[in-house]
């Protein structure tokens, strides 16, 4: 399939949320398990933005996350519990928006390419599940609408895990 499945060219960053966020319902499928249901959401999220790298860790053990789907280039495949910004927020349960991963003591570099992240953790029956992690090759790409429209986005993924 060579046509974009999302139009949004010339949308900004708000409007292309607002309509990808319409779109997720149809993204996800009971009949799958997390790993079709991520990738799309990974494989959308990535298409209308462009970043460098969308995808997810979940969380394996006590002690690591491990990769999940992705698009982007070839990244790490365990994460420690504490260990950079995904295992930062795993152990704080709490997003995290890093607007200098150069300045981000600990930052786990997969590409050198990437200069900015952000990471929200996922839940499954109140238990963490995981994290969506995203790269941009930008400087300070992240805000809080991306904060908050993600919070959507996952908040749709977690009824499906
Ligand atoms: N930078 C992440 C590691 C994963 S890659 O970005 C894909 C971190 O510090 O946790």
């Amino acid at each position: 399939m060579a046509e974009k499945e999302f139009d949004t060219n010339n949308l900004t960053k708000e409007e292309k949320y607002a309509q990808l966020i319409v779109q997720i319902p149809a993204l996800l499928d009971s009949r799958v398990d997390w790993v079709g249901n991520s990738a799309n959401i990974g494989a959308a999220l990535k298409e209308v933005f462009g970043w460098l790298w969308v995808g997810f860790y979940r969380k394996v053990s006590e002690e690591h996350l491990q990769l999940g789907p992705f698009q982007g280039p070839v990244a790490c495949t365990f994460i420690q519990r504490g260990k950079g910004v995904c295992g930062a927020v795993w152990a704080d349960k709490v997003p995290m928006i890093v607007p200098n991963v150069h300045e981000f003591p600990g930052h786990i570099a997969c590409s050198s390419l990437s200069n900015s992240e952000i990471v929200l953790p996922i839940y499954k029956d109140s238990e963490f599940w995981g994290v969506l992690d995203i790269d941009s090759a930008q400087l300070n790409d992240f805000s809080q609408l991306d904060l908050d429209n993600l919070k959507l986005i996952i908040s749709s993924f977690e009824t499906y895990l």
